[in-house]
């Protein structure tokens, strides 16, 4: 079966960008792959984090990903910090990235602009995340746009790795949505949807109430005439409303299109709001429940001696071929 790895930073509220850019993706790819899906606090931590706050987003985003659909019997689900192979692995290939190609990441310079103290791990994350996926020898890892010039990243460090050390590391791809790898802020549609933005009106929130909801999307910015049409260069806002609204409701574009033809911004606000109040209830209710259960540090405790196994295994090959360490 096919490896898939993928991870997101509890490092604030989960956005609906989140969810149809990539948990989405993850629920439909643990029926068919064998998956792992990790909470990468070791990223967060990049930038300045409140351990309190930090210790609660973790059980937060591994509830979530329960929530959402994730079967801790169908894939691995445990938090990165667990399973201490990935800072291991992620040193030895922060010594085989170079500065040139860490220096060209739009993430760091976006993330360090305008910032007086810029943590070293800011810089070196992609070494990080490169071990995250190469220690499970992943075949697929879906994530959303912004993402990609990371995996290519890996790529690179892995092929380097394996001409300079042989075959170590399988070659991960990435896996986006063909719609929905990049949903646009709802206050401005030439921004990513992003869980640090600090407007909070830009974002749907895994966990805003109904209420919350239907406010966002009465005040999300459309464009200068009253069509309901798929035109990304010419009408970015309503066709970034129309790729949530497809996503979420399971309905194509040109359906709602064709639905919405003539009706106006409005009416089809409404709507969506109503389409997203029905996704996300359901999924707030399991939350709430597994969340208080008192079950998920359990399961995460079960899904990191799983993770540990295989990264193990790749760690004590990996270590091999370096020529590291003195007793075995
Ligand atoms: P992060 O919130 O940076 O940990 O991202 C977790 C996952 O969600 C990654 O795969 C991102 O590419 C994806 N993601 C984040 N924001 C968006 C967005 N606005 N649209 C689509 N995917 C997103
Ligand atoms: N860098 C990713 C983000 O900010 C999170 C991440 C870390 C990740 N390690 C990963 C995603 C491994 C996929 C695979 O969204």
């Amino acid at each position: 079966r096919r490896r898939v790895f993928s991870g997101i930073q509890p490092s604030g509220q989960i956005t609906l960008g989140n969810y149809l850019g990539a948990l989405k993706q993850f629920v439909h790819l643990q029926e068919e792959a064998d998956a792992y899906y990790c909470v990468v606090d070791l990223h967060a931590i990049t930038v300045p984090q409140d351990p309190k706050l930090l210790r609660e987003r973790i059980l937060d985003l591994a509830s979530l990903y329960i929530a959402v659909g994730l079967d801790p019997h169908k894939s691995t689900l445990f938090v990165q910090s667990d399973v201490s192979e990935h800072s291991e692995l992620g040193w030895i290939l922060q010594c085989n990235a170079h500065m040139g190609e860490l220096s060209r990441m739009t993430q760091y310079k976006e993330k360090a602009e305008g910032k007086e103290h810029v943590s070293v791990g800011l810089f070196t994350y992609p070494a990080l995340m490169a071990a995250d996926i190469l220690l499970y020898q992943t075949n697929f890892v879906p994530v959303g746009e912004d993402q990609k010039q990371h995996l290519e990243l890996t790529r690179d460090i892995a092929e380097r790795f394996n001409n300079r050390f042989g075959e170590t590391f399988v070659l991960p791809e990435v896996l986006m949505m063909e719609q929905g790898a990049r949903i646009m802020s709802l206050d401005d549609p030439t921004k990513k949807m992003s869980k640090s933005n600090p407007n909070p009106q830009s974002r749907i929130e895994m966990l805003d109430t109904p209420d919350a909801i239907r406010k966002k999307l009465s005040r999300a910015v459309t464009d200068s005439d009253r069509e309901v049409r798929f035109d990304p260069v010419n009408k970015p806002a309503v066709s970034n409303l129309l790729v949530i609204y497809s996503l979420s409701a399971d309905k194509s574009i040109q359906t709602l299109e064709s639905e919405y033809q003539g009706r106006g911004y409005g009416e089809f606000k409404k709507d969506l709001a109503e389409v997203l109040v029905e996704t996300l209830t359901p999924i707030q209710e399991r939350y709430t429940q597994i969340r208080n259960s008192g079950e998920i540090q359990d399961l995460l405790k079960q899904g990191a001696d799983r993770a540990r196994q295989v990264a193990a295994a790749t760690m004590e090959r990996v270590k091999r071929q370096v020529g590291l360490g003195g007793t075995t």
